[in-house]
């Protein structure tokens, strides 16, 4: 939520600070701001409202604005309406400090009061302007430097932040302050970067210093120096990372969207999350601390996400217990966080994350190794906030992910969950060499399945009209199929607009049925064998109510003709793993009715990727 980049060199700072933006918008885009210093002169602020294509416009792309230091930011807002007066960056009346933030001050409200006490006036209704007041109002008063002052704001402002600011007396540096929110900082030969995410720097550098919460430093040039709370400088103790990424993993390059780019590297990004953690013929996740005897030994199983990858955990549930026979529970994170219900310290909480920062999964992780579990993150992004504090991180490798719907690392994440599953299993005993060894080879078949489904995807681009007029979508399945109709239905509604809901196909009769007539579609996944008849008949009861249904099941499976309008069919998989390629057709589904829509598919309206907020 909100991006925020600052750049001090050599280069004019206005086209990095853009460009940086422009691989943060996936964090938000209702307006977005740059603030460039020249010298000594004051920092020229430009802001509009909307996606950062108006501002690029408004400044020329950047050449409007000269100067060498700068912050920008993108925007997802929380305190005050999408506006330009609203847009960051913000400044104090008398620009003595202007800045960038990303987050929420919690107590914003309460310092707004206090600075209006002392003579303060606001312009706009951000809790950022209260904080760029604060800095300027501590700075003044005690006459002090930018590291005392910032301290001082991090010691009464509650919440979350990633800030970067600039002080008027310091022509030459970029002061950055980080609790809750990422912040990332890169250096080259005499410039250096700050950024809230790794694909803003890609193009510049290979390394990155995470910063940790109650730090704060300087970008000066090439050099970059951080303090602690108490002003003591800890520079020394700082450790540069490599990143794995390559720079045009976040670009578009020929692709219409990202979102398509995303589908399409699926069968390259699952081989290598399966190549991670398969080897020889084997899965290993003891190279991530994870251990057989670890396994055999968890009585009970924890999931903790939200959105999609809560609909990866709900895969996983209905795999877990059928392989490893123990108890799975599924919470959405948010819920989580304010329950208690008795948790059995013998057991592993899992949670998911594509982003690794997203707030409520952060903090269902924390509680659950406060109350004495075990805790594993299944997180695609390196470095995040969710892996420093994880017991155990197993990373996807499904590479950066821009779009705000998730794909790729939806799919990645799976992949761990199956190895997972099928590991426990084997770990329990209950899954026996030669079920092992069948497993193994299934799973390294869905790349190149997933690369089939794609070769026809042409066919998901014409079945997309039909959604166009449709009021309502249902998505209905058993057993796993249910758990993917979930993200089908999450997916459809989150780009299209189009009210979805997903239903266990069982369910629909009490209730919901009243809803089929001539202008709901039914999408109905038929993938695990066992459960296609019943399926099947409640496909045959909304086709009898007026309702079009499209049947989404395994080559071979042709008898849904009679109880369908439309098909799709996937290659044949073992049931367990056929959420895999099942997927892929409803996220292409999804893809097509938004582009047919008009709709911008990898920027859905309200919406940002990454929730670092409550
Ligand atoms: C939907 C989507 C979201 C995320 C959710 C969790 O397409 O992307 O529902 O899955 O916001 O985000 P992460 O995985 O970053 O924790």
């Amino acid at each position: 939520m909100c991006g925020i980049v600052g750049y001090i060199g050599t280069k004019p700072a206005a086209e990095v600070l853009l460009s940086g933006l422009s691989k943060l918008e996936y964090r938000g885009y209702d307006s977005a701001g740059i603030a460039v210093r020249n010298g000594l002169d004051n920092p020229l602020i430009v802001k509009a409202k909307g996606k950062l294509k108006h501002l690029l416009d408004k400044t020329n792309n950047g050449k409007t604005v000269p100067g060498f230091v700068g912050v920008g930011h993108t925007r997802w807002a929380t305190h005050g309406a999408p506006s330009e007066l609203n847009a960051h960056p913000h400044c104090s009346d008398d620009m003595n400090v202007v800045g960038v933030h990303n987050g929420i001050i919690e107590n914003y409200q309460e310092l707004k009061e206090k600075l209006i006490n002392k003579g303060y006036t606001f312009y706009s209704q951000t809790d950022t302007e209260v904080l760029i007041k604060l800095a300027d109002y501590y700075y003044k008063k005690y006459n002090i430097g930018p590291v005392d002052a910032i301290n001082k704001v991090m010691v009464r402002a509650r919440g979350s932040y990633a800030v970067a600011i600039m002080f008027k007396d310091y022509p030459n540096q970029i002061w950055f302050a980080k609790k809750g929110s990422p912040l990332i900082i890169a250096k080259g030969k005499d410039e250096s970067f700050l950024a809230s995410d790794v694909p803003a720097i890609l193009e510049y550098a290979n390394q990155v210093y995470y910063v940790e919460d109650y730090e704060c430093g300087c970008l000066e040039g090439g050099n970059v120096t951080f303090y602690n709370l108490d002003g003591t400088d800890i520079t020394s103790t700082k450790k540069l990372v490599n990143i794995d990424w390559k720079a045009d993993a976040a670009c578009k390059g020929n692709y219409p969207h990202f979102m398509i780019k995303e589908i399409e590297e699926q069968p390259r990004v699952v081989e290598d999350t399966l190549n991670a953690y398969i080897k020889d013929n084997k899965i290993d996740f003891d190279s991530i601390g994870l251990s057989k005897e670890m396994l055999s030994k968890y009585e009970n199983i924890y999931i903790f996400a939200c959105g999609s990858a809560y609909h990866t955990g709900i895969v996983a549930q209905y795999i877990i217990e059928s392989m490893c026979n123990i108890p799975v529970r599924v919470d959405l994170a948010s819920e989580f966080k304010y329950r208690n219900y008795p948790l059995n310290k013998n057991g592993l909480a899992i949670v998911i994350s594509q982003s690794g920062e997203t707030k409520d999964t952060y903090e269902a992780m924390i509680k659950a190794k406060e109350c004495g579990l075990n805790t594993m993150a299944i997180v695609n992004v390196k470095g995040s906030t969710i892996t420093r504090d994880a017991d155990i991180t197993a990373l996807t490798y499904a590479g950066p992910e821009i779009s705000v719907a998730t794909t790729k690392a939806y799919s990645c994440q799976l992949i761990v969950l199956y190895l997972l599953a099928v590991q426990m299993g084997y770990a329990k005993g209950l899954v026996d060499e030669k079920k092992y060894e069948y497993y193994i080879n299934e799973l390294k078949q869905i790349p190149s399945k997933i690369n089939e489904i794609l070769d026809e995807k042409v066919e998901i681009q014409k079945l997309a009209n039909k959604f166009l007029s449709m009021r309502d979508v249902f998505f209905i399945g058993r057993g796993i199929d249910y758990a993917l109709c979930m993200e089908g239905a999450l997916k459809l509604k989150e780009i299209t607009y189009i009210n979805a809901n997903a239903y266990a196909a069982g369910e629909l009769k009490h209730g919901t049925i009243s809803l089929i007539d001539e202008h709901v579609a039914t999408v109905a996944v038929l993938t695990q064998e066992d459960l296609f008849e019943k399926t099947q008949s409640n496909m045959v009861e909304i086709r009898a109510r007026e309702g079009s249904v499209i049947a989404l099941t395994t080559y071979g499976n042709y008898k849904v003709d009679q109880a369908s309008n439309d098909q799709v069919y996937v290659p044949e998989i073992e049931d367990i793993f056929a959420p895999s390629l099942a997927i892929i057709p409803l996220q292409l589904l999804s893809y097509y009715v938004s582009v047919n829509k008009g709709i911008d598919p990898d920027k859905p309206k309200n919406l940002a990727k990454s929730v670092t907020v409550e």
